[in-house]
């Protein structure tokens, strides 16, 4: 049985998909997820799904030990980043060679990088007027958003398309492709 870490920051919709879909395997399983915001959503989704959930705050998370303890705890064999805003340490990579994939709401190289989350994608991909946004899954290493990339899924703007709108397009196709982008990867 795989286990997965599944770390994030915010109301866990990615995490939450992952643990639907896990439940209908028999050889992958999420063994813990790790916030670093006390009350997040993605906690509540955890306990509601009887998966241990774990609050590392932004000071304990600068020594990578922290992390580190409690993902070998855990015997967690890779990590999935689904929302968590906080750098990985080369600690954690190193522990965890080639093991951490990240998802990044928008087609890396671009719009990516230090402060590149959220609705703060979505407002420069409005602002440059692009015709296209979308999803890069990647590995990760110790610099933002610069991790070979795996997968990458396109959704077409229109002119009309507010930052919301791009959002609601660009979190369809994290719902859609992020799980089994996973578990190929995994399973590779
Ligand atoms: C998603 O937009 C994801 O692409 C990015 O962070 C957000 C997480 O949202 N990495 P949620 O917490 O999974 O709802």
């Amino acid at each position: 049985m795989i286990r997965l870490a599944i770390l994030g920051s915010g109301s866990g919709s990615n995490a939450l998909n992952i643990i639907e879909q896990c439940k209908q395997r028999l050889d992958i399983q999420v063994a813990v997820v790790i916030c670093n915001i006390e009350g997040a959503g993605i906690l509540d989704h955890a306990k509601n799904n009887g998966i241990p959930a774990v609050v590392i705050s932004n000071n304990e998370l600068k020594t990578e030990d922290n992390l580190i303890h409690v993902l070998q705890q855990h015997q967690v064999d890779w990590i999935v980043l689904a929302g968590f805003l906080r750098k990985i340490g080369s600690g954690v990579c190193q522990a965890f060679p080639n093991k951490i994939l990240n998802i990044h709401p928008a087609l890396l190289p671009k719009y990516g990088g230090k402060g590149m989350y959220g609705h703060f994608v979505h407002e420069a991909v409005y602002e440059n007027k692009e015709t296209q946004s979308g999803i890069t899954i990647h590995f990760v290493n110790e610099h933002y958003d610069e991790g070979n990339i795996i997968a990458q899924f396109t959704a077409n703007l229109e002119p009309s398309d507010t930052p919301k709108d791009i959002e609601t397009k660009v979190r369809a196709l994290e719902i859609a492709h992020f799980p089994s982008v996973i578990f190929e990867t995994i399973l590779k």
